[in-house]
């Protein structure tokens, strides 16, 4: 059932936020493609050069094309003891510097593990000669500010333990830092990855779900690479932070025509103070498209179950979201998360450690990459 009441206690706040919108500025999505991740003057000469050598700190079957590594919560404690400190010092300074890079930072970890597993292969940066995940129309939006989060912890490694820490390693230690620090729960991240030797520009449109297809179609992504109905809901309990830009929920509120082409003023399973306020604040985003609007009107920032009361409410953002609520297969979950916030985390955190491992590339499979960016070497290496 839904609760239309309940959320006029919160219209003055909701359309306030959703009215203000969040307009992307020079580090946000635009940016992403030209930050891209080139050695700038952060990029230490030594790191650069220091390559992938198999020594003491060196993990010797990451070297030799021996047995595949297991992955383990400890598996630098030998070779690189600070790298969690490392890495969650790197993080953590620029989340409170830049606020989006939490969510930007979760959502690139989930583009990359979908996309031939978690091997840092959304990392790499297209160069005149090859092209990468980085080109694909869905990644195009992926924030400039989570790229530099990842660039700097690793950059940061480099200089402690060079050669040691992979750049997928760093994204899914980021990953969990950061849902950490905006309040979400702690979860095991076994670590050993290896980092992938291509980046396919087309895969990540034909892999990942996009905002205007069906529950059943992302369903059948999510089964197909062995996650359950729940894990689905659960995950996308990420949306309890950052934003999405207009043109991923236009076609909700103007011009909108249910599925018998039958026109309304705007998706009538959206909450109408809502789907107003947003129609005001997307006014321009044709002329503008970095306009956007928070995922969670109600607590933007907070890693809650948020996301969940907003859609029995009618404040999902994108349909894939309300329609969670419509479908009879999501909806009992959405409506678990909604009453128990602690089902959602524990959940959550238990999806987010098996998506963590979707994929992984150990041994000879793959590489440490000595900058996230480039290969060591090969077509994209620089
Ligand atoms: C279930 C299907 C999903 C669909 C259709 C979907 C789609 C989208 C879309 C269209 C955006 C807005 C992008 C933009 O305009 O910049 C977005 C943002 C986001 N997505 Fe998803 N997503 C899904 C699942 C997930 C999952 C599983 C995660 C992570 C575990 C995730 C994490 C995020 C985050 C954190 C953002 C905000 C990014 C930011 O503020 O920069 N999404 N998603």
């Amino acid at each position: 059932m839904r609760r239309p009441s309940l959320l006029l206690l919160a219209t003055a706040t909701l359309l306030a936020a959703a009215a203000a919108g969040v307009r992307a500025g020079p580090e946000m999505p635009q940016a992403a493609a030209a930050l891209g991740m080139r050695a700038g003057p952060e990029m230490p000469q030594a790191a650069a050069a220091a390559g992938v050598r198999a020594g003491p700190a060196m993990p010797q079957a990451a070297a030799a094309a021996g047995p595949p590594v297991k992955l383990s919560p400890d598996f630098y404690s030998q070779s690189c003891p600070r790298a969690e400190r490392i890495i969650a010092e790197v993080v953590q300074s620029k989340q409170m510097a830049n606020p989006t890079t939490a969510a930007g930072v979760l959502r690139v970890f989930f583009h990359d593990c979908f996309v031939t597993g978690c091997d840092a292969s959304v990392l790499i940066a297209p160069t005149h000669f090859a092209k990468s995940e980085k080109d694909a129309d869905i990644n195009h939006s992926l924030p400039g500010d989570a790229f530099d989060a990842v660039v700097r912890a690793k950059l940061a490694l480099e200089l402690e333990c060079p050669g040691v820490v992979s750049c997928a390693d760093v994204l899914a230690l980021a990953s969990r830092v950061l849902v950490t620090m905006t309040g979400g729960p702690r979860y095991p991240v076994p670590l050993g990855r290896k980092d992938s030797l291509s980046s396919n520009p087309t895969a990540p449109d034909v892999e990942l779900p996009h905002a205007n297809f069906t529950v059943g179609r992302i369903l059948e992504l999510f089964t197909a690479k062995g996650f359950t109905v729940q894990e689905m809901v659960a995950l996308s309990g990420a949306h309890t932070l950052g934003f999405s830009h207009c043109q991923e929920f236009a076609s909700r509120i103007y011009d909108y025509k249910d599925k018998t082409g039958k026109p309304a003023p705007f998706d009538p399973s959206m909450n109408p103070t809502y789907a107003k306020g947003l129609q005001a604040a997307c006014k321009e985003y044709q002329k503008d498209p970095t306009i956007a609007a928070f995922n969670d009107v109600m607590t933007p920032g907070k890693f809650d179950n948020m996301y969940y009361v907003n859609i029995e409410r009618g404040l999902g953002l994108l349909s894939t979201d309300e329609d969670m609520w419509s479908d009879l297969r999501t909806r009992p979950f959405v409506e678990r998360y909604a009453a128990n916030n602690t089902a959602f985390f524990d959940d959550f955190a238990r999806a987010m450690e098996k998506l963590s491992l979707f994929g992984v590339k150990t041994g000879a499979d793959g590489e440490i990459r000595r900058r996230c960016d480039a290969y060591n070497s090969g077509p994209n290496a620089l």
